[in-house]
């Protein structure tokens, strides 16, 4: 089989990873890939197609005979690649664009939870900012506060404010309808309330109907140890996430995986693919705080490596109506990924950094290193983005896959590198 993996983060270098190991595989193609996936040789290959010409995959994909296309990332979903595709007969994993709304639409996704009672925290939309200050304006209470104030559309992770007071708040206010920091994307604006508790993030791959989980995961989203600064793509992950206790997951299952599910049947969009549901967990209750259309990055990077079985004979599964029938099995033991960044990140950067890998780092049982923002420029490796690499470890426990990960990442250099020392911490404390 020859599949073809659209994206170049390290999220798409793992599901390379994960998708080469199957033994019906004869090619992977990356499109556009990065340096990691041009260095993986064997099967795997990167194609200089970016993750947003739609046209150009689908001809790659007839030219080249793909039996199976995967989608890592929103921004061709939103653009209707799953559409595409299908219309051409060719097979491909994720949501439709109409689907895809449950991420690519915060107004779609707020009012559908609202629709099937899903549990997620109370918002109201707008669309100008005099309605949205007045709303403002109404909380009297400081108990009103901390507001969360987000641009409907797609911002990179960046369209959310979280508002501890009034001014705060109109100030988001200004910066979405007015300044226009987030163009369109905040034409429309959700303000709702702020969720207490941590936050958790869980990956189901399904058909539409019936659904197969991967291991709980955690995030951590800003760019300081103790989770202090900027918020950033995420900074690192571990898996299996303990907070995600079997009591917590039935509750996930029950009331946000199968309303969701049923409730995007019912309306004549069957959600397809990956879905990531972005949790708060307080005192074990669940609630969205956000649907994906896709798996997460980084947590992609310590989930895949802790799949046992066939990923690949799962995807198939999917699209044949067989999901329910195929091994889905997960690996006793854990992962920890740290990210390596370039100095700077979240804000500007720069990038043309040689990066150097001690070969000791092959030699490490259980570490993988996923690429992301690395290119080849001639032979040389080097930084071409502002995350760079995710570095993974699989072990028994939390304790030693956390050390192994931060043991690998001595083994990496390049001007600037920036990396938390937090990763996983929470989880032991
Ligand atoms: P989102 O893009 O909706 O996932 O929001 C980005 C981040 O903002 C989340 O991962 C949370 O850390 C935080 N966040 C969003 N909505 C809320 C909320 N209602 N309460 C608390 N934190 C939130
Ligand atoms: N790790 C957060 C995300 O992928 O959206």
């Amino acid at each position: 089989m020859k599949v073809l993996i659209i994206g170049g983060g390290a999220r798409e270098h793992a599901l390379a990873w994960a998708v080469a190991r199957s033994g019906k595989v004869s090619k992977v193609y990356v499109a556009p890939g990065n340096g990691g996936t041009s260095m993986m040789g064997g099967k795997v290959e990167s194609v200089a197609l970016r993750a947003t010409d739609v046209e150009g995959l689908l001809r790659f994909a007839v030219n080249e005979s793909v039996d199976l296309t995967v989608v890592g990332p929103e921004q061709p979903l939103e653009l209707g690649v799953v559409d595409c595709f299908r219309e051409e007969a060719r097979k491909i994993i994720g949501p439709t664009k109409h689907a895809a709304q449950l991420e690519t639409s915060k107004v779609f996704a707020k009012d559908f939870m609202k629709r099937y009672g899903i549990p997620t925290a109370d918002y109201d939309v707008f669309t100008d900012i005099h309605a949205a200050n007045a709303h403002i304006e109404l909380l009297t209470s400081d108990d009103s506060f901390p507001q969360v104030i987000k641009a409907s559309g797609l911002a990179a992770g960046k369209g959310v404010v979280i508002a501890d007071t009034k001014e705060q708040a109109l100030q988001a206010n200004t910066a979405m309808f007015e300044e226009r920091v987030f163009g369109d994307a905040a034409n429309q604006v959700v303000i709702e309330s702020f969720l207490k508790g941590e936050e958790a993030s869980i990956f189901v791959l399904t058909d539409g109907a019936d659904y197969r989980f991967f291991l709980p995961s955690q995030d951590h989203k800003r760019i300081g140890e103790g989770d202090t600064g900027k918020n950033t793509g995420g900074m690192g992950a571990y898996a299996p996430a303990p907070l995600v206790t079997g009591d917590v997951l039935k509750k996930v299952e029950e009331r946000i995986i199968v309303p969701t599910l049923e409730g995007m049947r019912k309306e004549g969009t069957p959600y397809t693919g990956f879905l990531y549901i972005g949790l708060m967990i307080d005192n074990g209750e669940p609630s969205v705080v956000e649907y994906n259309a896709r798996l997460g990055d980084p947590e992609a990077q310590a989930v895949l490596p802790l799949l046992h079985s066939d990923l690949l004979g799962a995807l198939e599964a999917s699209l044949d109506g067989t999901l329910g029938e195929v091994p889905f099995e997960m690996k006793e033991g854990t992962a920890a990924t740290v990210v390596l960044a370039s100095k700077g990140y979240p804000d500007s950067y720069e990038t043309g950094k040689e990066i150097s890998i001690e070969s000791e780092l092959e030699e490490l049982d259980d570490v993988m290193l996923f690429h992301a923002g690395t290119s080849f420029d001639g032979e040389k490796l080097a930084t071409s983005g502002g995350r760079v690499l995710s570095v993974t470890a699989v072990a028994p426990t939390l304790r030693e896959s956390i050390d192994l990960a931060y043991n690998a990442v001595g083994y990496v250099e390049f001007e600037g590198v920036y990396y938390r020392r937090d990763i996983g911490a929470k989880a032991l404390s």
